[in-house]
């Protein structure tokens, strides 16, 4: 009895500091076993596995480390042991609420891939987990920005990128994107600055912020951004957060949010996650979005003055269904994520702005995903991946986002568009809050659409290659480009150009192969100063056939987009054209400059590239 009643007090000493956590008694509600087996954690979710996060954080900018308490309320099956991942932790001190004391733990050897297993002795009556840690300077998730790295330079910066196994790097968690947890946060920042995260504040006073994310999710999903930050309110669910400087043209470059939220839901089903904000990030930030729930974390390169790169925000947002509500099991599933939120991405910009538009887009990712088939191994061409002992980050090519839509497009194709929205939007439904492997898949649409069994499911899964029955685009505004580029007309008469938009540009610049000469690069670039575009997709694409062409007047506006912009889907194909046609030198003399305003997720990528050791 007496036992009893200590137990108790000391739970609710371990309890009273997250009424948050408190508040949120879904704990043990877990809506099926997680029998997950996932190469890329060391969790062993049939012993023991979280269910509710509680992060008590203070973010120490000067020392550039996060310290404090991860919280874990956890469904214990009898076990003696929990495992969570870490990487480059300080681990101080592990607490549970049977024991109400300190208890052993340890931290096992360092993979370099995957980090340190931290092994936590519990008992069977265990129910939550308290890790006192704290973050080093290095961690692989957060970046920390120098004010002179900011759009401002007034203030010091902070951002966190989770996707793919990175969240270890910061929070000690079970991080495999198969289970689903909810967190609520506290985070004690400098007073000038606003803390953001994937969750809803639920209050904010000097330099201290709440937040709650009440829906479960993959932790992959926890993100956190700190910074001087304003919000400006563009509609009744959806906003957009940015420094101050870039507020006016996030904002005008964001008007249609609302829009795309409508047609998103008129398409899949209500948008379950009440609020759709959107964050603009400094340049280093490595993509070009990430879609953390409530808030996506947005690259400044797809502000162009236009709205042409919006189509990111359209599919970010998409992913709030395909990837938020329905989530791969592991990231050999990676497609179920990508593939579908492409699809997705596709029917909301044709909603907003025409089929044409629509149809501009995936001609341009078809050609994108001829390109990748040419130079992947071919074992990673098929959506079904195998990265056991590899980063899961070998599978974010083209197959997963544009081999996975285009099999989606086969299948409206054959089975007629009512029937497949019809069929997406009971499969949100049905996998919403849950996750699955493309088995499931398989399974889950041979019973709902047997259509699909004359469709050769399997081969556009198992077999590596782009099946015969993928759909061909054709695209009239391509063709007129590609006409212009045949005859010169763009030389010749400059207007019948007038009215191109961003992709037929990019179109443009595709279709410019090895017959190129300097000259003809100083005539196009004279008519039309692409070297100097201030649209980053249009200057990325320019600058890669301009520097295999040894067309050097590009490199001072090259040199300077490097130093500035660290999103990896432009520095990967810009520095290798470098490596590739003989100016690994020149790469190298750049990447020295730049290098300490990219985030880990694109030096770790260019250090390969180039062989630099620090
Ligand atoms: N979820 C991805 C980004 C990601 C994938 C990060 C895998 C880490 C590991 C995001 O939705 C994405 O696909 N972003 C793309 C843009 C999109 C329009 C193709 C990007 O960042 O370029
Ligand atoms: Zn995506």
């Amino acid at each position: 009895m007496k036992k009893i009643a200590l137990l108790m007090v000391a739970f609710v000493a371990l309890n009273s500091c997250d009424n948050q956590y408190e508040s949120n008694k879904n704990q043990a509600k877990k809506m099926e076993t997680t029998d997950v087996k996932d190469t890329h954690s060391y969790a062993q979710f049939d012993k023991a596995y979280t269910t509710h996060l509680f992060l008590d954080l203070e973010a120490d900018f000067e020392n550039k480390v996060l310290k404090g308490i991860a919280a874990h309320t956890i469904q214990n099956n009898n076990a003696s042991k929990i495992i969570f991942d870490s990487k480059g932790l300080v681990i101080e001190k592990v607490v549970t609420n049977d024991e109400g004391k300190e208890v052993e733990f340890t931290l096992g050897k360092n993979d370099e891939l995957l980090g340190q297993p931290l092994t936590v002795s519990i008992s069977p009556k265990t129910t939550r987990v308290e890790i006192h840690y704290s973050t080093k300077p290095s961690s692989e998730a957060v970046q920390w920005l120098s004010p002179q790295q900011t759009a401002d330079k007034t203030h010091p910066f902070l951002f966190t990128q989770g996707q793919a196994i990175l969240t270890r790097s910061w929070i000690p968690t079970q991080d495999s994107p198969g289970n689903k947890i909810t967190y609520s946060a506290r985070f004690k920042v400098p007073d000038s600055l606003t803390a953001v995260m994937s969750a809803k504040t639920t209050s904010h006073k000097n330099g201290e912020f709440e937040f709650e994310m009440n829906q479960p999710i993959p932790c992959y999903l926890i993100a956190l951004a700190i910074g001087n930050l304003e919000y400006k309110s563009l509609g009744a669910r959806s906003g957009v957060y940015a420094e101050p400087s870039m507020m006016e043209a996030s904002y005008k470059e964001f008007e249609d949010l609302e829009k795309m939220i409508d047609a998103a839901e008129n398409l899949y089903g209500p948008y379950v996650w009440e609020q759709y904000d959107v964050i603009v990030l400094p340049p280093s930030f490595p993509f070009g979005g990430m879609e953390n729930p409530r808030l996506t974390f947005a690259t400044p390169t797809i502000i162009a003055g236009d709205k042409s790169l919006t189509s990111l925000i359209a599919h970010e947002l998409a992913h709030s269904w395909s990837g938020n509500l329905a989530t791969n099991s592991t990231w050999d599933d990676f497609w179920l994520n990508e593939g579908f939120t492409v699809y997705f991405e596709g029917r909301i910009v044709e909603e907003l702005y025409g089929k044409d538009y629509a149809d501009m887009l995936s001609l341009l990712s078809y050609q994108g995903l001829l390109a990748e088939l040419e130079e992947l191994p071919k074992e990673d061409t098929r959506l079904k991946l195998s990265t056991e002992g590899r980063s899961p980050d070998v599978g974010m090519t083209a197959i997963a986002y544009d081999k996975g839509c285009f099999m989606l497009k086969m299948i409206e194709e054959n089975v007629g568009r009512e029937k497949f929205d019809n069929f997406l939007k009971t499969y949100f439904e049905h996998f919403k809050f849950k996750n699955l492997n493309t088995e499931e898949f398989l399974t889950y649409i041979n019973k709902e659409l047997p259509e699909v069994q004359q469709l050769n499911l399997k081969e556009w899964i198992y077999k590596p290659g782009l099946p015969s029955n993928c759909p061909k685009i054709v695209s009239d505004k391509f063709e007129k480009v590609e006409a212009n580029f045949a005859s010169k007309a763009y030389l010749n008469t400059p207007e019948s150009t007038k009215d191109w938009t961003t992709h037929e540009w990019l179109h443009f610049i595709g279709n410019i192969d090895s017959s190129w000469s300097v000259s003809d690069f100083q005539s196009a670039d004279n008519q039309y100063n692409f070297t100097n575009s201030t649209n980053s997709e249009i200057a990325a694409a320019w600058f890669e056939k301009s520097i295999r062409a040894n067309y050097n007047r590009v490199y001072p506006s090259l040199e300077k987009f490097l130093v500035k912009v660290g999103r990896r889907k432009f520095l990967t194909p810009l520095y290798r054209a470098m490596k590739e046609s003989n100016n690994l030198e020149k790469a190298r003399a750049i990447y020295f400059r730049a290098r300490s305003n990219y985030h880990f997720v694109s030096t770790n990528t260019m250090d390969e590239l180039l062989n630099f050791n620090q």
